[in-house]
């Protein structure tokens, strides 16, 4: 199977399991809540009676020590007992401010009133024929309860993107190590038969019959094509290496380049609309940038077509778009071609764009991305670099 298709079901499997435990235990909580809050309804009506029957019943030693139990007994519900006119005359489970005036303690008690009244509706109790009430408010216990969720949500999601953003750092600097070791690698073992080629290429360019034979350029060129190729591979893993450089005149050269290799069919053109630009950039790394994306260009194209290139600025950033006419990419794998195995072609390896996004964002600070494709009207390639201000 597709990686990516696994992978994409892999990471929906996770949120799916993520959602269903989320929700189950946001469900318990409150299933747990409400019965807590059912509970602390009937403990509070107990104590209501309990305080009517201490006041009104004829005094019986065991009513009096019943309900002074019951009383006694509501040791985290916070409760006020108000007259019928809500002033305020006893209270329990409530921390008073300390060092404080009359006024000001009955004015923090009606404050609490309030905020009683707003969560639960009062139990009204008689007094000798007049109406008491008592309020009260969750108790700490059923108001974290009720929080838990939300802090337990909170620290799901924390932990879930500190993992993602971890796993993800290292993910990429394990890329990335391949990547460097292999180019290196691949730099160093090409770098020993390139230096003999060298001598045989020069030797030949001295000694008659070679020297006047056409297979002699042909074979200088080449030679040179494999030093630009592994002057490519030596530059990854290299910091700094950047230089100001002609936007145009790189691209050109690389076109020419293109040109000669590939189908008459093809058509190159380019524009600059920005007066000859300069942007700090690595020849040889670019070469390469625009190389692939010009390659995928004429692989959609199934030979005939047209690729232009136009480098224009933006605020103090140099685009330089590559547009071409060949069969456009599907919106749902614009993003996807970018990752690293991805490909549609039968002899593709799925790189070509991996490494050209590693090599404008990580060795130029640049950004590249579709500007635009749809499906048999072309695509466009955007590349953007950071420009230096012409003195
Ligand atoms: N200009 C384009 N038009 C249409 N599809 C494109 C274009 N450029 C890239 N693609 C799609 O993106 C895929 C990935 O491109 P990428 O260059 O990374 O790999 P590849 O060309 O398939 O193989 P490789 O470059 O490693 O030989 C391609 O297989 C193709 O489906
Ligand atoms: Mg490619």
């Amino acid at each position: 199977m597709d990686i990516y298709k696994l992978n994409f079901r892999i990471k929906w499997i996770i949120v799916l399991l993520g959602i269903i435990v989320i929700a189950g235990s946001l469900v318990y909580t409150d299933y747990l809540a409400k019965r807590l809050v059912e509970r602390e309804r009937k403990l509070i009506d107990l104590y209501a009676k309990a305080l009517e029957t201490a006041a009104t019943q004829e005094p019986d030693a065991n009513m009096a020590f019943l309900s002074e139990k019951i009383i006694n007994a509501n040791t985290s519900v916070p409760v006020i007992l108000t007259d019928e006119t809500g002033e305020p005359l006893s209270s329990k489970n409530i921390v008073l401010p300390g060092n404080v005036s009359k006024e000001k303690e009955d004015l923090f008690l009606k404050q609490q009133i309030l905020l009683m009244a707003a969560q639960h509706e009062p139990i009204s109790i008689e007094f000798y024929g007049m109406k008491n009430y008592v309020y009260y408010k969750d108790s700490e216990i059923l108001t974290m309860l009720r929080y838990y969720p939300y802090i337990q949500l909170t620290a799901i999601v924390f932990l879930s993107l500190a993992g993602y953003v971890a796993f993800n750092y290292s993910k990429k600097a394990e890329q990335s190590k391949v990547w460097v070791g292999l180019a290196k690698e691949t730099a160093h073992q090409l770098g020993t038969p390139l230096s003999s080629l060298f001598a045989i290429r020069d030797y030949f360019k001295e000694i008659e019959p070679f020297k006047s034979d056409p297979m002699t350029e042909e074979l200088a060129k080449d030679v040179d094509r494999l030093n630009v190729i592994t002057a490519r591979f030596s530059q990854i893993g290299l910091e700094g290496k950047l230089t100001p450089e002609n936007v145009a005149n790189v691209i050109e050269e690389n076109i020419d380049y293109l040109k000669s290799r590939t189908s008459s069919y093809v058509s190159y053109s380019m524009e600059d609309f920005t007066d000859g630009a300069t942007a700090v950039m690595n020849i040889s790394l670019m070469g390469w940038v625009i190389e692939n994306i010009c390659k995928n260009a004429i692989d959609a194209m199934d030979g005939r077509g047209s690729i232009h290139i136009s480098i224009l600025t933006v605020k103090n950033t140099i685009c330089i778009d590559i547009k071409d006419s060949g069969k456009g990419i599907p919106n749902n794998k614009i993003k996807t071609i970018f990752k690293p195995g991805f490909t549609t072609k039968k002899r593709g390896w799925g790189l070509g764009l991996t490494l050209v996004k590693r090599i404008v964002e990580e060795y130029h600070g640049g950004k590249v991305y579709v500007l635009q494709s749809g499906i048999d009207k072309g695509t466009t390639f955007r590349i953007e670099l950071k420009g230096v201000q012409s003195t």
